[in-house]
């Protein structure tokens, strides 16, 4: 049965005004057109959730299929805004002066099986828009047309779904029909501490070994592993995504150890620090070297076409993974920078990210004054020219070689005297018989 609830009061108590004036404004202009519009999805869920979320979600009944492009040209007018169709999806955004965007979408519309007759648009048309989408908890609308503007929408008990904390899905062939839900499923469960239906969960296993998530392309995949790595505690959603099986058939080689959990706990504990000082860090990738640890070259290859990796990301992997353990050790130890400099040298950020993985707190510090050190450090007073100038030395690797050897020690040391240092340098070489070279 369905229930329409007015929700104008809960409206006016948790939405900002002018968010407010908004809807009412929407409401109008669909009357004026003859359309019924509904806010729907994750904003009406969140509303009755009392948590913000300005994400809104319009869907338009209207007789035409192109209803919600028309209308959503006819309020870019109105109010001034920028109106970008996608026609092929009989969709719309309206994006207004300060950058603030909704989405527009039109309700499908049911064609009587004979032909040549007109669109049927109802009440069902709505109800089957919300029948199509992912789970209960996102398939409730609110209406905006001035004579019912705030009338919940709720024709399958959503609103009890959303009170008991559970993720339901509305048919039996919500999976099937889009496997990515089985994802988010689990980030929304785990975003609210909500728990999956029984029925919905048998289905998710189900379908899951029937590998339909294998039907899928890398790149939605993707996407919504990096809606997981947006929520606050992403690590519940991928312990839920092991604990289910669902991790094994988006990273067939991953194997979810109590290990594994910590070092990923850590790495989403200290990326935040990493972000402060490296533009552009991609969360997927930082993630991915633990989840991609230990894996063979064969399966990487697979998994870099199907995920997009950058052949380098993939390429440092590979070459860093028999390093992490020395490294470790080396900063546990303390040892100085211009030892550890040896090994790790100037990084990429993904190598330090996957170090700090395996490392506590204080370690984690260290690590990040090495970084800083490898920042702020530069030779002011010796440079090759300066050798070649001084010693007589040639253009070449040995020329490098005493360069690199002066920078780590000045890692250790800011203030070394360079010129000084540098003779010693040259004076040792050239004792261990270095002089032809020289
Ligand atoms: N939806 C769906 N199936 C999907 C993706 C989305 O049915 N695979 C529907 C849901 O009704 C959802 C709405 O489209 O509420 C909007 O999707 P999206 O913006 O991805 O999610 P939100 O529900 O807004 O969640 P979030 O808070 O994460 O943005």
């Amino acid at each position: 049965e369905p229930v329409f609830e007015n929700l104008l009061d809960v409206m006016k108590s948790r939405l900002p005004s002018r968010l407010m004036n908004l809807l009412r404004l929407l409401g109008t202009y669909g009357s004026e057109l003859r359309m019924s519009v509904y806010v729907v999805g994750g904003f009406v869920r969140d509303l009755l959730l009392n948590i913000p979320n300005y994400d809104v979600d319009i869907v338009v009944e209207g007789t035409e299929e192109k209803a919600g492009i028309e209308f959503a040209k006819y309020v870019g007018r109105e109010l001034n805004a920028t109106v970008v169709p996608y026609e092929k999806f009989l969709t719309a955004s309206i994006v207004f002066k300060d950058g603030y965007k909704i989405d527009i979408a039109t309700a499908r519309t049911e064609y009587y099986e004979r032909p040549g007759e007109l669109p049927q648009v109802d009440i069902s048309t709505i109800k089957k828009d919300l029948y199509r989408r992912d789970f209960t908890i996102n398939a409730m609308a609110i209406k905006l047309n001035p004579q019912e503007f705030g009338t919940l929408y709720d024709f399958f008990n959503c609103r009890k779904d959303l009170e008991n904390g559970i993720i339901r899905v509305l048919h039996n062939l919500s999976f099937v029909e889009d496997p990515t839900r089985m994802i988010r499923g689990i980030r929304f469960e785990q975003r609210y501490n909500f728990r999956m239906e029984e029925r919905t969960l048998e289905l998710l296993k189900k379908n899951l070994e029937e590998n339909y998530l294998e039907r899928v392309s890398g790149a939605r995949i993707r996407q919504e592993i990096e809606k997981i790595l947006e929520e606050k505690e992403p690590i519940k959603a991928f312990r839920r995504m092991a604990e289910l099986g669902v991790l094994k058939h988006v990273f067939p080689k991953t194997y979810y150890t109590s290990l594994m959990d910590e070092k990923l706990t850590r790495l989403f504990k200290y990326l935040p620090r990493f972000k402060e000082r490296f533009q552009n860090i991609n969360d997927f990738y930082a993630v991915s070297t633990i989840l991609l640890e230990y894996y063979d070259r064969d399966t990487l290859e697979e998994m870099r076409k199907k995920y997009g990796y950058p052949k380098r990301f993939i390429e440092s992997l590979k070459m860093t993974e028999g390093l992490i353990l020395p490294l470790k050790a080396m900063i546990e130890e303390r040892l100085h920078f211009s030892e550890i400099y040896k090994v790790l040298g100037k990084s990429t950020p993904y190598v330090y990210i996957h170090l700090s993985a395996y490392l506590d707190d204080a370690s984690v510090d260290y690590l990040l004054r090495y970084i800083d050190a490898l920042n702020t450090t530069k030779l002011d007073h010796v440079t090759g020219k300066y050798l070649v100038d001084t010693y007589g030395l040639k253009q070449g690797p040995v020329l490098n070689r005493i360069l690199e050897e002066l920078y780590s020690m000045k890692l250790d040391d800011p203030n070394l005297d360079e010129r000084a240092t540098v003779e010693k340098i040259v004076q040792r070489l050239q004792n261990e018989g270095y002089s032809n070279v020289l």
